[in-house]
């Protein structure tokens, strides 16, 4: 992947920075305020973690852990806790033993509106559209989770390593949930390359992305990390039974449809394993971090619920709910 075009103040001191060697001090605009919309904001701290994945072609490897830029990157993470806390109501504290309970309550709601539109109305266009924004995760599906894995221990880490081995296929590459993500955009006759619509995408589709790093790649956060993991499989099986209908409806094939399909499965089992074991395992070995939990799942489900809300905003309106290419967005 190539580092994206910049799209305002703050990755046009980035970009160009992060082209050149490490070791320079990195001193980048302040952010116009906490925003899960602000494309500048969400693109350079999208950048900053991804050099924590898979990297940019032009950016020097041993940027990841400069200091100077560990600096910066903490000053847009705050804008983006701040973001949350501004969007995400504290979800009531619960007593640990009920944190199963609590995590089926706050996911009670879905996504109704959205994949309905997709299942029985959504144009060819939309759906294409719709897995483009989705390609920003798919296509490194559960990798921000695995993060988690070395922090827990016992029956919590037994079960996100469960759910974890069916993300990556269970030993078989082609199995591979972001695999099976690629035979989709394949199908929809969409460019398969990993971050190939980074560009394309509006802030808070980079925010979805960014809130799972965040969580990730801070050790303190863990327990926000399987909370997030844990909403975002309980809402999961009956979302990705209604897309696979719209993409048939289309005229989606299989091979397009199996991820679809595949989520219907093994989502429905996912659920228990994260609810259950993941976070009721977590819950009890870490009292403490039990409303962390429930925070967690409460941020994958509102910032999920603004993006559909964004996408779905568009579109009534008429327009895509991408950006043209070379468009910069605020
Ligand atoms: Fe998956
Ligand atoms: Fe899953």
């Amino acid at each position: 992947m190539r580092l994206p075009a910049d799209r305002g103040p703050i990755t046009a001191h980035l970009f160009p920075a992060l082209a050149g060697p490490p070791g320079e001090p990195v001193s980048l605009p302040s952010p116009a305020g906490p925003s899960l919309h602000d494309g500048d904001l969400q693109l350079a701290l999208f950048a900053c973690y991804e050099l924590h994945y898979r990297g940019f072609e032009e950016v020097d490897e041993r940027w990841e852990w400069d200091p100077g830029l560990l600096r910066a990157r903490a000053e847009l993470e705050r804008h983006l806790d701040d973001a949350l806390a501004e969007a995400v109501p504290r979800p009531r504290p619960v007593p640990p033993g009920e944190v199963r309970r609590a995590l089926a309550g706050l996911c009670a709601d879905g996504d109704g509106p959205f994949s309905r539109h997709l299942r029985r109305a959504a144009t060819l266009d939309q759906f294409r559209e719709f897995v483009a924004h989705r390609s920003i995760y798919h296509l490194k599906e559960a990798d921000p989770h695995s993060w988690a894995i070395p922090r827990l221990h016992g029956r919590a880490k037994a079960a996100l390593v469960e759910i974890q081995a069916d993300e990556y296929g269970g030993g078989r590459p082609e199995r591979m949930h972001s695999e099976l993500f690629r035979a989709t955009m394949r199908g929809l006759g969409l460019d398969d390359a990993y971050g190939a619509y980074v560009d394309r995408v509006p802030g808070i589709t980079l925010a979805v992305s960014n809130v799972m790093s965040l969580f990730g790649l801070h050790r303190r956060r863990r327990g926000a990390l399987a909370g997030h993991l844990a909403a975002l499989e309980m809402t999961s099986s009956l979302p990705n039974r209604r897309y696979a209908a719209g993409l048939r409806r289309l005229g989606g094939d299989a091979a397009a449809a199996l991820f679809y399909d595949e989520h219907v499965q093994a989502d429905a089992v996912h659920e228990q394993v994260a609810a259950h074991d993941l976070c009721g395992g977590l819950a009890a070995a870490e009292p403490a971090l039990t409303g962390d939990i429930l925070y967690g799942a409460a941020c994958a489900l509102t910032v999920d619920r603004l993006w559909a809300e964004h996408v779905m905003d568009r579109w009534e309106r008429g327009e895509p709910s991408l950006e043209p290419a070379g468009h910069l967005v605020a």
